[in-house]
């Protein structure tokens, strides 16, 4: 056993490694809202981090981060390929996102997502404390709780997916659900976005295994002596940093920034924004189509509509987002060709990431915000457009099928499938009055305020505190 009460264990850590020239390692740690909700939990209660550094070959002994004990898992170019690329890119998560694409379903990549899912949980078998707890997230890592479980009984296991969970009709296709399942169920508490995520994944239990299933509990059935074990799933929404984006967005430098962008931009009336990772579940194609018919129509024109989509590269070397990669480059193309005037474009697309800072300022300047996801676990983009907004200005239009729409009801919500209805609501978002866009933020930041990261990792941890006997913390 190793000395950590607490031990996460995701896919990518939370420190970004550089190589130097000489050999030497550097790290910084990496921005994003899991980070920020662990690393005060951690630093307190002695906290340790199992994942992969993204690059290939990288072995590294474990180091401390700013108070947390760093333990990097190598996978080989092989193993990115099969594990990273393949099994979780190319099958899990098509599959878990409505098939929008179709998944492949290979062999190789099974076997390799096994193998690494296995060195994953024995990293974190030799990381934490007697009676510990461990926390395992996302589709990369579905087997490591059941392998965990065996290496280490004593410890707390909590899973928490950052995706949908799909129905179990489409589930079932998967030839290895029986497996991922079971793996899942090494889990004391399953965590998922929404209601429906966990209900589909307990549809799945029993349609797929013979357990009793009651409520939100799976029983499995003790061995020898062992007395019976019970798995709880359920939803916990996760959020960001509610409070630091807003305070960042109050900051003069930010705001300055906003209204230069505007400026840079040719002083539009009306400033459209999308902010994706370039990927296929994210319609940014349908956003795409919609807003250039709204240009063909009339309801627009350029210069006095703009259209800025961030779109930040991901996942480059799956087929299926080089596809999509083209295909959006060549519709933007064809609609500044077509809409774009010398001087102004009318889609200013940009594949780069951006500092907190840069996004902050861009959404201070959109007028609205466009969120058109196919589907979407969350979505945190929508709120950190409403964390944002302590103006009040602003409106956003929402996807209904992105975890987020559960709560941000007060979003002008559309089905982004249905172009018609799209442009609609896109109309009605820029001509609403600006008492009841003001209404409809006010309420949107009250529920993002109120539910941020740190509620959420407390919420999750709570739960998986309850859900366990407490006689296993002194096996
Ligand atoms: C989604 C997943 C995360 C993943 C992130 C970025 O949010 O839920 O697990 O880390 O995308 O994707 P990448 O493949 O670059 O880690």
């Amino acid at each position: 056993a190793g000395e950590y009460e607490f031990v996460v264990v995701a896919n990518r850590l939370p420190v970004d490694i550089t190589v130097e020239d000489d050999g030497t390692l550097s790290w910084e740690r990496s921005p994003g809202g899991l980070v920020t909700a662990l690393a005060p939990i951690m630093q307190k209660n002695g906290g340790a981090w199992v994942g992969w550094s993204g690059k290939a070959g990288l072995e590294h002994e474990p180091f401390d981060a700013e108070g947390i004990h760093v333990s990097p898992v190598t996978l080989s170019a092989q193993e990115i390929a099969e594990y990273y690329e393949g099994f979780s890119n190319g099958t899990l998560w098509p599959l878990y996102h409505d098939v929008i694409v179709p998944p492949e379903f290979h062999r190789n990549w099974w076997n390799a997502y096994v193998a690494v899912n296995r060195r994953f949980a024995a990293a974190a078998a030799e990381a934490v404390a007697p009676g510990g707890t461990v926390w395992v997230h996302d589709y990369q890592l579905q087997l490591v709780p059941s392998v965990l479980r065996l290496l280490r009984p004593d410890v707390k296991i909590g899973f928490f997916n950052h995706i949908p969970f799909p129905p179990v009709e489409i589930f079932a296709q998967l030839p290895w659900r029986r497996q991922v399942v079971d793996g899942l169920l090494g889990a004391d508490l399953v965590g998922f976005q929404r209601p429906g995520d966990a209900s589909n994944f307990l549809r799945a239990v029993r349609r797929l295994t013979d357990l009793q299933v009651r409520g939100p509990q799976v029983t499995i059935p003790g061995r020898w002596t062992r007395p019976d074990r019970q798995v709880r799933a359920q939803a916990f929404p996760i959020s960001i940093d509610s409070t630091a984006f807003d305070e960042l967005a109050r900051t003069p430098d930010v705001i300055a920034r906003a209204k230069q962008i505007r400026k840079e931009l040719g002083s539009p009336e009306i400033l459209l924004l999308g902010v994706d990772r370039l990927d296929y579940t994210k319609g940014i194609r349908h956003r795409l189509k919609a807003f250039g018919e709204l240009l063909e129509d009339g309801q627009l024109r350029v210069p006095e509509a703009t259209l800025v989509q961030v779109a930040s590269p991901s996942r480059e070397r799956v087929e299926q987002y080089q596809m999509l990669r083209d295909e959006v480059e060549v519709t933007v193309g064809r609609i500044n060709g077509d809409f774009g005037t010398l001087g102004r474009a009318a889609v200013h697309y940009m594949h780069h990431s951006y500092p907190a800072t840069e996004m902050a300022a861009l959404y201070l300047a959109a007028d609205v915000m466009l969120v058109t996801s196919l589907r979407d676990g969350m979505n945190l983009v929508a709120k950190e457009y409403v964390a944002a907004r302590s103006d009040l200005g602003g409106a956003l239009v929402l996807s209904e099928f992105t975890g987020a729409a559960d709560e941000l009801t007060q979003a002008l919500q559309i089905n982004p499938h249905d172009i018609a209805g799209t442009k609609a609501t896109i109309m009605r978002a820029i001509t609403m009055d600006a008492r009841e866009g003001r209404r409809r933020m006010r309420s949107m930041r009250r529920r993002v305020l109120q539910h941020d990261v740190q509620r959420w990792a407390d919420d999750f941890l709570g739960y998986l505190a309850m859900s366990v006997p407490s006689e296993r913390e002194t096996v």
